[in-house]
């Protein structure tokens, strides 16, 4: 069913719209790579939490460009989630990135250009064989402009924080309803509204509001977008 032609598909949207989830369950239909970029931005954050390098809630700026070449981010599988995991200068820090104190600093440090250019750049090398679906904030627009399939995806804010609110419940985290929002519509807007790279919908994404969709339902219809791409492909030399 999936031929051998290896596209990339890049997935933008609003905080917790289900973007991961899909992206890592296309990647798993088509045997594609999924890299959730936004990991990455946690990743540094963690970092620059752990070396005072954010004060007062603002981030160092100067000091953070130099720190940048001491933060390494990787991927490594594990087989028990079935999921890459993030490790920060070789320490595994995928529970520690989602957790409320990373999430309320993350679009702060998201809005610094040696930031943005760094992780852009290790995404695209990542991403320049095809075969990989990412999933972020600025994927089709800056990661991969000539991506053949962009999916922009959300969902209403308060069915992202319950969602989001049940993850964090699941792993044992304490939180709150109010102030899981209050995070999610805070980083909306610092997202969409910053100067580098905001998050906007490219003219050729395809929207999809998976306020009532389950995730096989969201999946089910990005596979027919990912079908037909395929399908203009075939005669086609350039993609
Ligand atoms: O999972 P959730 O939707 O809460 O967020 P995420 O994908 O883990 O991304 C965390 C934050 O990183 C976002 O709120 C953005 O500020 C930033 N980000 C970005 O600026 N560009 C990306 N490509 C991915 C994430």
């Amino acid at each position: 069913m999936y031929p051998d032609k290896k596209i990339t598909i890049a997935i933008d949207g609003y905080s917790s719209c289900g973007k991961s989830t899909l992206a890592k369950a296309l990647a798993k239909k088509l045997g594609y790579i999924f890299i959730d970029s936004g990991a990455m931005y946690r990743g540094v954050t963690l970092y620059c939490m752990r070396h005072q390098l954010i004060l007062d809630g603002k981030p160092l700026n100067e000091k953070i460009e130099q720190a940048l070449p001491f933060i390494k981010l990787s991927f490594i599988y594990n087989a028990s989630t079935e999921k890459h995991d993030l490790y920060l200068n070789d320490e595994n820090v995928e529970e520690l990135i989602r957790m409320p104190d990373v999430a309320s600093n993350v679009s702060h440090i998201a809005t610094i250009k040696c930031v943005r250019e760094k992780l852009v750049d290790e995404q695209q090398k990542m991403g320049q064989y095809g075969g990989i679906v990412m999933d972020g904030r600025d994927i089709g627009s800056v990661v991969f402009p000539n991506a053949e399939l962009k999916l922009f995806v959300t969902a209403s804010p308060e069915i992202r924080a319950e969602r989001r609110l049940k993850e964090l419940t699941q792993k044992g985290v304490s939180a709150n309803f109010k102030t899981v929002l209050a995070n999610l519509v805070e980083r909306d807007l610092i997202d969409s509204t910053r100067t580098e790279s905001p998050l906007i919908q490219t003219k050729d994404a395809v929207f999809i509001d998976t306020s009532n969709l389950t995730p096989t339902e969201q999946l089910q219809l990005s596979l027919t977008f990912v079908n037909q791409v395929l399908e203009n492909c075939k005669d086609k030399t350039n993609c």
